[in-house]
């Protein structure tokens, strides 16, 4: 019985062991893993294309800090901005847009084949990030 309960223990230890080990290994292979959020990519790489952040010339859509302060007020949850976001991107509509004078002045949003789930990913970091963009949405706003 002696045996065993020293055998266990020896398995345990080795097991926690190359556990460590394992998690060091993954970590050093891939160091960016606890910084970089994928909604972050898919934003810049679907989004930016038209909601670039700073660009003044060219402009072809407002910067999504823009759309996050049109759609993000004080109160609103993560669930009900995910709903409302995901929603107009799926099926973008006069009825369901916020943001009239973009409207006006780049047109309705056109409609694009972007999987939900890419969608979900870059609400979930909008939400919970400071997003990049001129930095004067509440000047912005008095206009
Ligand atoms: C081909 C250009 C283009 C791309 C790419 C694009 N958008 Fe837009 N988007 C627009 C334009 C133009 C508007 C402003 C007009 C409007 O509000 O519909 C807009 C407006 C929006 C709005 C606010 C709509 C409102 O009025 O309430 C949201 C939300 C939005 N875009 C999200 C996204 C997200 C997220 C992506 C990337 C997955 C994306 N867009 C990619 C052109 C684009």
């Amino acid at each position: 019985m002696k045996k065993f309960i020293v055998a266990i223990l020896g398995i345990a230890a080795f097991m926690a062991c190359s556990n460590t080990t394992n998690n060091a290994e993954q970590f050093a292979d891939n160091p960016m893993q606890e910084t970089v959020h994928e909604g972050e990519i898919l934003l810049k790489k679907n989004c930016y294309v038209c909601h670039h952040p700073t660009r003044e010339t060219g402009r072809i859509a407002p910067p999504m800090q823009y759309v996050k302060g049109h759609y993000i007020k004080e109160g609103t949850t993560e669930e009900e901005f995910t709903r409302a976001f995901v929603s107009f991107i799926l099926h973008p509509t006069k009825l369901k847009a916020r943001m009239p004078g973009a409207i006006a002045n780049f047109g309705l949003m056109p409609q694009q084949a972007f999987p939900e789930e890419t969608l979900k990913k870059i609400a979930d970091y909008i939400y919970n990030n400071q997003i990049e963009g001129p930095g004067d949405f509440e000047e912005h706003k008095k206009k």
